[in-house]
């Protein structure tokens, strides 16, 4: 019993990265069918917004998504009722529902499904089945042990959905909610959704890929995710930080050196190129990589070659390069400041990031309850609700740092609320005093000029009820150029 419990601890490596959900699913469903014996094993998912069951089936490309009523076959059965079905023959069920078998081309002879909770309690989040297994010596299909083992299956799984993001909006309430394709990665707006789209098509190949988007807007994530989907996922992520390496360092960090490059050198150590060997090598803020190391990563780039700091021989790089920025990197060729050649090596595919206010009020009520739910299991808090006062205070601020300026607000919101109530209180209050047409002049002198532009821009946009748009036009410049101004705050 034991060994076949080790089964889904696999799981537990994916269950903390921005894997594909549905990855994760087929692969709780392959073991579960492989550790008792069975055809196929499936685990359904309540819908929390719509009540329906769904599935997803990877074996069947054309049908991605199965969905049915809870109120039909035994797998609703199961999850309205909450209890376990246990059918040698199908046929003889009046419970038994064809209509999935139609759909799916397959024909279930015998079934053993259990409800899937939190922690086994609470209410139905999804129903794991098994579907046929060769009857036994005394004609019976399934056995109390069978049962037992699928019941502590479910456990694991229910488990492992907590710790997703396919989680109930509200720990007492029915169900799941997609929060998104990726585990960890929140968001359904159309914005984010191209996003999705061009991960998933970059995870496929090998291509040199770009992510660029402001300060915070989830590049380094969504890095994590085009290497944890690709055929390099069981290979190292490594990444370097290319604004914190000093010239001097640059070389030594990326290819390493051998014994004796250099004073201090008493042995040889590998460069983070040789360390993502087999994996991944994610270049953040390429945008700041000294010009002078550009070179080298051209080569890098254009040929795989790279030789250790005092080193002779040419190696050749196995990993696959990810760059992020959210510099304007075409000023910076303009400027001189960063190679064209390594521009057009670098920008092969183009991801870019949309800004969270772009995203919309229902993503930012979906992050907070996100980071709300996450901070609150590590710091020990109550599940967390977010009252209304709370979410009007979110979707009246413009965002200039972004998911990670959400992320802090909440984070510390969760700390200083231990009843687990969020409310405005709890927000940090934007510094800004309310401002309106009246007195948007009244900047106090003494400010740096950027401030003060910031602040004057600021009242514009309120005094315009938050249309960016029309407070532009009243300021006679481009919708852009307020948002850059705008976003100086993050510089603060
Ligand atoms: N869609 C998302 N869902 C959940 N968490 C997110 C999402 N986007 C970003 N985050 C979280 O927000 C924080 C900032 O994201 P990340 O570090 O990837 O941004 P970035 O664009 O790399 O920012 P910077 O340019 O400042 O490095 C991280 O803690 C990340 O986990
Ligand atoms: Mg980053």
């Amino acid at each position: 019993m034991s060994s076949r419990l080790s089964l889904l601890v696999d799981l537990a490596s994916l269950l903390g990265r921005e894997v594909d959900l549905d990855a994760l699913m087929t692969t709780a469903c392959e073991r579960v069918a492989t550790a008792l014996a069975a055809e196929r094993a499936t685990v359904w998912l309540v819908d929390a917004d719509a009540g329906d069951l769904v599935a997803r089936l990877a074996v069947l490309p054309e049908l991605p998504e199965l969905r049915i009523p809870a109120t039909r076959g035994l797998a609703g059965w199961v999850a309205r009722t909450g209890e376990t079905v246990r059918i040698d023959d199908v046929s003889a069920d009046a419970r038994f529902d064809a209509s999935v078998d139609r759909e799916t081309g397959f024909t279930t002879r015998s079934i053993l499904a259990v409800p899937v909770r939190d922690e086994g309690r609470g209410p139905v989040r999804g129903v794991l089945q098994v579907l046929n297994r060769a009857p036994s010596a005394d004609g019976a299909v399934w056995d109390d042990d069978d049962e037992r083992y699928l019941a502590a299956l479910a456990l694991q799984i229910g488990r492992a959905l907590a710790l997703t993001t396919l989680r109930a909006e509200r720990a007492d309430g029915p169900g799941v909610t997609l929060r998104g394709p990726f585990n960890r990665i929140v968001g359904r707006s159309r914005e984010l959704f191209d996003v999705y789209e061009r991960v998933g098509l970059a995870a496929q190949t090998d291509a040199t890929v770009l992510l660029r988007g402001a300060s915070g807007t989830g590049k380094g994530v969504f890095a994590r995710a085009i290497h944890v989907n690709s055929s390099r996922q069981t290979g190292p992520f490594v990444t370097v930080d290319c604004t914190t390496l000093p010239l001097t360092l640059v070389e030594s960090e990326l290819f390493g050196h051998e014994r004796g490059a250099f004073t201090g050198a008493d042995r040889r150590v590998p460069g983070k190129v040789e360390l993502a060997s087999g994996g991944t090598l994610f270049l953040d803020e390429i945008g700041d990589m000294p010009p002078e190391a550009q070179g080298k990563l051209l080569r890098l780039l254009q040929d795989r070659a790279f030789e250790r700091v005092g080193g002779r021989t040419t190696l050749s790089a196995d990993a696959r390069i990810l760059c992020a920025t959210h510099q304007d990197l075409e000023r910076l060729v303009r400027e001189g400041r960063f190679r064209a050649d390594l521009y057009y090596r670098v920008r092969v595919v183009e991801i870019e990031i949309p800004s969270l206010a772009s995203r919309g009020r229902a993503e930012v009520e979906a992050l907070a309850r996100h980071f709300a739910d996450m901070y609150a299991r590590r710091y020990g808090r109550p599940a967390p609700t977010i009252r209304d006062d709370a979410l009007e205070v979110l979707a009246a601020h413009d965002w200039p740092g972004n998911v990670r300026e959400l992320e802090h607000w909440i984070e510390s919101a969760v700390v200083l609320s231990p009843s687990g109530v969020i409310g405005a209180e709890h927000l940090p209050r934007v510094r800004t005093a309310p401002v309106d047409d009246a007195d948007a002049d009244g900047v106090p002198f003494g400010l740096p000029l950027d401030e003060a532009t910031r602040r004057y821009v600021e009242a514009a946009v309120r005094s315009a009820g938050g249309n960016k748009a029309e407070a532009a036009r009243k300021l006679g410049v481009g919708r852009n150029t307020i948002g850059r101004i705008l976003r100086r705050r993050r510089d603060m």
